[in-house]
């Protein structure tokens, strides 16, 4: 049985002082819920003071995203080390607004994951499809593409950590959700994908969690559809109550 993790991914939103009555209102929330993992990615600035709000409960906090190298001159980037030296072990790599606004590829996507795994990281890799493509029939195509080069020269034994998101892009922010139906499908896909990468044990043992607009009335539905193990959640994730209202769904 595979525990769904249901993470936050608050992306350019909350100050260090915003991010404290968060806690301050979402932990007594899910206090004892030890039915799903949770996870709360913040902004870079937000982490030091999340880390401290939510220490001792049952809620991890995650970065966004990483830098592959261990240390250099990368200005404006942040290192697994220097994540790792704050308490935070959970990263997303290769959101599709990373791809699509910071000019992220599979291939540094590829990279990312690679540190992360050798840094002990929990990675979060997100994968999905923008409406032009579903509507071509290519969410098969670019699902198994995005996969196989972000697990490039990865092994199974690297890899037990890993963890998918499946975010339909066009489903990211608009109010669309796909069906249980469209993200179990998808979910399947990238499984069978995961199979050919790591074997079959691997792939039964991976949490593939759905993203986009899951909100508190359709997490229900998603998160006990057919091979969704999670949600990466961004809007409603924002507020203490609707998060809370989605890890209880
Ligand atoms: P929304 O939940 O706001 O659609 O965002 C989804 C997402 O991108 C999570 O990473």
């Amino acid at each position: 049985m595979r525990k769904k993790l249901i993470a936050a991914n608050w992306k350019m939103y909350k100050t260090p002082e915003q991010s404290r009555e968060f806690f301050r209102d979402f932990l007594p929330l899910v206090e004892g819920h030890e039915r799903d993992e949770i996870v709360v990615c913040t902004p870079f600035i937000d982490l030091a003071t999340s880390v401290e709000a939510a220490r001792g409960s049952n809620v991890a906090v995650g970065a966004q995203n990483m830098h592959w190298e261990k240390e250099g001159a990368f200005t404006g980037e942040v290192s697994a080390a220097m994540l790792t030296a704050i308490g935070v072990a959970h990263v997303i790599i290769g959101h599709s607004e990373r791809r699509q606004y910071f000019n992220e590829t599979d291939d540094t996507v590829n990279l990312k994951l690679k540190a992360a795994l050798e840094a002990g990281f929990v990675p979060i890799v997100c994968v999905g499809e923008v409406l032009e493509e579903r509507e071509a029939n290519l969410t098969d195509d670019v699902l198994r593409r995005q996969c196989l080069r972000a697990f490039h020269k990865v092994s199974a034994k690297k890899a037990a950590s890993l963890v998918v998101a499946y975010e339909p892009v066009w489903a990211i922010g608009t109010g669309k959700t796909a069906t249980p139906e469209i993200a179990s499908d998808a979910h399947a896909i990238i499984r069978g994908e995961v199979t050919q990468s790591f074997g079959e044990e691997f792939a039964n043992n991976l949490r593939i969690l759905y993203g986009g607009s899951v909100k508190p009335d359709n997490a229900h539905a998603l998160m006990t559809a057919e091979g969704i193990d999670g949600a990466l959640v961004g809007g409603a994730s924002l507020d203490p109550k609707a998060f809370a209202a989605i890890v209880n769904y």
